[in-house]
């Protein structure tokens, strides 16, 4: 895997030096909101309904301003990805190096499922209405062209806890290491800008959690339950789950960014983390899970993973903003805008500004920027 950001600047190799439009990332990187929906749609058959899409794909950025504008200040964007087989029916070749369907994986009574899904909006903000707005746009917009799979209202939990009481994303990347980990570079440069995404959708049996004392859940997470810091490497068990998904290649941590969400229906007895995942490349999630489903080495499994079960399970791809504006009703392929890739820039929002300003801010992810 390649180690340089893409967003880095490089005086060598900026746009400019090569006379090349950056290519904007979507707001992958985007701070983590108080709200947030998840939606996964697959695409009905038809050239209408693909042409429909494809017109979408150009004017979404138009319709997420629109709706960001009644409230600039509630940091609303949205990320949409698409899987392997609605990008060739899509937009055919060429395609990501790595795109494929979610594999499932099998491993006693563990089961990561793999389910249908051509599209996701990830869609966050401060407030609920506004992503409850931008979904209901964008279901009025796409009309009959999407039948809807999956759809979760995600809240933030106390102290950007999960429902099982632990803070969850500490250790994800800041600074420029967000960009490492999530933008794909020179590795695969007909998707400079891109990233991939898995997402799936976790039910917890919280009585069976709540019944094991605070020490026990400590060792399954890996860190401290009240004060959120890591169990020191004496006490904490190979088989945690800050461990297991723990990856090292060459020498060095490979990160990925996450953005799990509680949810949940009190009185159906629905309780569920949502967990999201955007890396560079879906190799270093696909190991996670291995860990955590097979187990590292192979029955030293993720006991998290005896309290919640995988119901939903999706990998996408997430082209640059800079490709989706580029898409037209009815070409085959969009135009790409630059070629071969230009170096990335980030997508010019109010959040997180262009790589030409010389500060891309997003180190403030969950540092400088609380969630908001
Ligand atoms: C039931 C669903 C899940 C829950 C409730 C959960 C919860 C947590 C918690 C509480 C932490 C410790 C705090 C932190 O660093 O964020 C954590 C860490 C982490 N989780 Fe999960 N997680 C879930 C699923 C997953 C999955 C499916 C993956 C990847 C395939 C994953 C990857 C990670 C990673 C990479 C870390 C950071 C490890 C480190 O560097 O210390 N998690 N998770």
């Amino acid at each position: 895997m390649q180690n340089r950001c893409p967003m880095e600047p490089d005086s060598t190799n900026t746009p400019e030096a090569a006379g090349r439009l950056p290519v904007l990332a979507q707001a992958v990187a985007a701070p983590l909101t108080r709200a947030a929906i998840f939606l996964v749609a697959t695409l009905n058959p038809g050239p209408e309904n693909r042409a429909a899409l494809r017109s979408f794909c150009a004017d979404l950025a138009a319709v997420v301003r629109a709706v960001e504008f009644r409230d600039l200040e509630a940091s609303l964007s949205c990320v949409v990805g698409f899987g392997s087989d609605a990008w060739d029916r899509l937009f055919g070749q060429p395609r990501p190096a790595e795109l494929h369907p979610f594999a499932e994986i099998r491993a006693g009574a563990r089961h990561a499922v793999s389910t249908p899904g051509d599209l996701l909006f990830h869609i966050r903000a401060k407030r609920i209405d506004l992503c409850f707005e931008l979904a209901t746009q964008f279901m009025a917009r796409l009309g009959n062209a999407v039948s809807p799979v999956d759809e979760v209202q995600g809240f933030r939990y106390f102290d950007d806890r999960d429902l099982l009481g632990f803070v969850d994303g500490t250790e994800n990347p800041r600074g420029a290491a967000v960009a490492n980990a999530v933008l794909i570079g020179d590795e695969d440069t007909e998707f400079v800008s891109g990233s991939y995404v898995i997402a799936q959708k976790y039910l917890h049996d919280l009585g069976a959690w709540n019944a094991l004392s605070t020490e026990t859940q400590e060792r399954i997470i890996g860190r401290t339950k009240l004060s959120d810091i890591e169990l020191d490497d004496s006490v904490k068990p190979t088989s945690a789950h800050n461990a297991l998904t723990t990856i090292v290649e060459d020498g060095k941590e490979v990160k990925i960014l996450r953005d799990n969400m509680p949810f949940g229906r009190p009185a159906h007895g629905e309780f569920g983390t949502y967990f999201i995942g955007y890396s560079r490349s879906p190799r270093t999630i696909e190991q996670m899970l291995e860990n955590m489903f097979i187990g590292r080495p192979p029955g030293n499994y993720d006991r998290l993973l005896d309290f919640s079960r995988a119901v939903t399970g999706n990998l996408f791809f997430v082209p640059s903003a800079t490709f989706l504006e580029n898409v037209t009703e009815d070409q085959t392929r969009p135009a790409l805008a630059q070629s071969p890739a230009a170096p990335a820039a980030v997508e010019p929002s109010p959040s997180i500004p262009s790589v030409r300003e010389g500060s891309l801010r997003i180190g403030s992810l969950k540092g400088d920027v609380p969630h908001e």
